[in-house]
């Protein structure tokens, strides 16, 4: 078996994240094992890439130096503590199960082991994920940095402590939901004043991609740049005035300290 990284779940978000990795060169695919309770996840996944592919979980994390865990979190605890034995006792383990916290994961697996907490976003299947990293004390500052390219090679990554996991899932697990309405209210605003449908999404969206790119590539603050496309008593700033109206900012606040409420209800 190969023994550089092993997956185990290949559904949505092992998938993508799989697919960045080796994608991107950073791991070779003859050096990566996939596993799945499922044949057919498994062999899709590893025939697609080239790699190898198990439906036992303790073979494929026997001897692996890296172990994404991409399964359901009611599942994490039965799959993690079926594998535990088979896992080496420098291997990083990689949990991105919402919700689950380093310490129940240290509770499965054994306190002396090397543990990342990540929560990436739905972003990771197009390679814009924003993951969120959270390791253990027992993960050296190397390793931090090879999780770190590892997460990078979908999409960017940043470290956090542990008690930001509610604010991350806030402001970046949950936040295409509210991507999506705003995204939904500009088409049908558009398509109120005639456009076709299929027109005002694609316009739309390329506004929220560009305006994020711009902000991102040139640094820009946020207020600067709303500051810059609002002319004296010109059409932009009439949208503004009655976005403000509307209360868009305190909604927006109010419905992401409800999401991170939730979160740490869940947990
Ligand atoms: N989706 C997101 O946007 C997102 C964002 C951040 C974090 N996450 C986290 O990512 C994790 C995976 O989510 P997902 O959306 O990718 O779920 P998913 O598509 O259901 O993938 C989970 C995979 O694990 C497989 N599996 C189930 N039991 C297993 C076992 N005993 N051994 C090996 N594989 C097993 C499933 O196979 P079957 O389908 O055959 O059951 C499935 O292929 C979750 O913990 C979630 O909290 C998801």
């Amino acid at each position: 078996m190969a023994k550089e990284l092993a997956l185990i779940g290949c559904g949505n978000m092992g998938t993508a994240m799989l697919k960045g990795i080796v994608g991107s060169g950073l791991v070779a695919a003859q050096d990566v094992t996939v596993a799945d309770v499922s044949e057919t996840s498994q062999q899709r996944l590893a025939g697609e890439l080239g790699c190898q592919g198990t439906c036992d979980n303790s073979e494929a994390v026997a001897g692996a130096k890296s172990i994404i865990i991409a399964v359901k979190p009611q599942y994490l605890d039965g799959v993690v503590k079926a594998f535990a034995p088979s896992v080496d006792k420098d291997a990083v383990i990689i949990s991105i199960a919402a919700g689950v916290s380093l310490e129940r994961l240290e509770g499965l697996l054994g306190a002396d082991h090397k543990i990342v907490r990540v929560m990436p976003n739905l972003a990771a299947m197009v390679g814009e994920s924003m993951s969120a990293l959270c390791p253990n004390d027992n993960v050296t500052e190397a390793e931090r940095e090879g999780v770190h390219e590892l997460f990078c090679a979908f999409g960017k990554a940043e470290f956090i402590p542990e008690h930001l996991m509610d604010a991350v899932v806030a402001v970046s697990g949950s936040a295409p939901a509210y991507v999506c309405l705003f995204i939904e209210a500009m088409a049908d605003a558009a398509v109120i004043e005639g456009m076709p449908r299929a027109q005002a999404y694609a316009m739309a969206e390329q506004a929220v991609l560009g305006t994020a790119k711009y902000l991102q590539e040139t640094g820009t603050h946020p207020a600067v740049l709303k500051d810059m496309v609002s002319s004296p008593a010109g059409t932009t700033i009439a949208a503004v005035a009655e976005l403000e109206r509307g209360g868009l900012r305190a909604t927006v606040v109010d419905a992401m300290l409800a999401c991170a409420e939730r979160n740490r209800e869940l947990a």
